[in-house]
């Protein structure tokens, strides 16, 4: 499975660091939705779901979380700890988000509003899914 990390520009000066994302050029699609995670209490996980359609990149703004990726042959883990580095995580892949730092800021842009129909939060449902297509 390819990992596909993106580098953000980051303008650092003397007054500190400010990072730039534009559409359909950091990120390849056309960003509809942004929505961010925070407080995980140690222990906790995200995710455990897959998309049917919706693109997402993944960025800590702040702290640090690990990421696993899954396209049901192969799994990946990744650690997010960089403000200007985004994680793309396209359709079809099952992802589970955990070791959250307490301060981490886990921020998400993803290509389209918010529809619970375009989950896969069973895992078996995922395979099927990923095998039949
Ligand atoms: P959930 O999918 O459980 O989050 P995670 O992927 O981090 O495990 O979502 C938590 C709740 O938030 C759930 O009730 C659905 C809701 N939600 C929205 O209303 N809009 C959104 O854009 C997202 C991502 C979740």
């Amino acid at each position: 499975m390819e990992i596909k990390t993106i580098a953000f520009p980051l303008h650092s000066d003397k007054r500190g660091a400010l990072v730039a994302v534009e559409q359909l050029k950091d990120i390849p699609f056309e960003i509809k939705r942004i929505y961010y995670i925070y407080a995980v209490q140690p222990g906790d996980q995200r995710g455990f779901h897959a998309h049917k359609t919706l693109d997402q990149v993944l960025v800590c703004v702040n702290g640090s979380c690990k990421v696993l990726l899954d396209d049901g042959k192969e799994k990946r883990l990744i650690i997010l700890d960089k403000p200007y580095e985004g994680l793309s995580v396209p359709r079809h892949i099952w992802h589970e988000m955990y070791d959250f730092s307490p301060d981490a800021v886990l921020l998400v842009m993803a290509s389209d509003l918010y529809c619970e129909d375009d989950y896969l939060r069973n895992y078996n449902q995922f395979l099927t899914f990923v095998n039949g297509k």
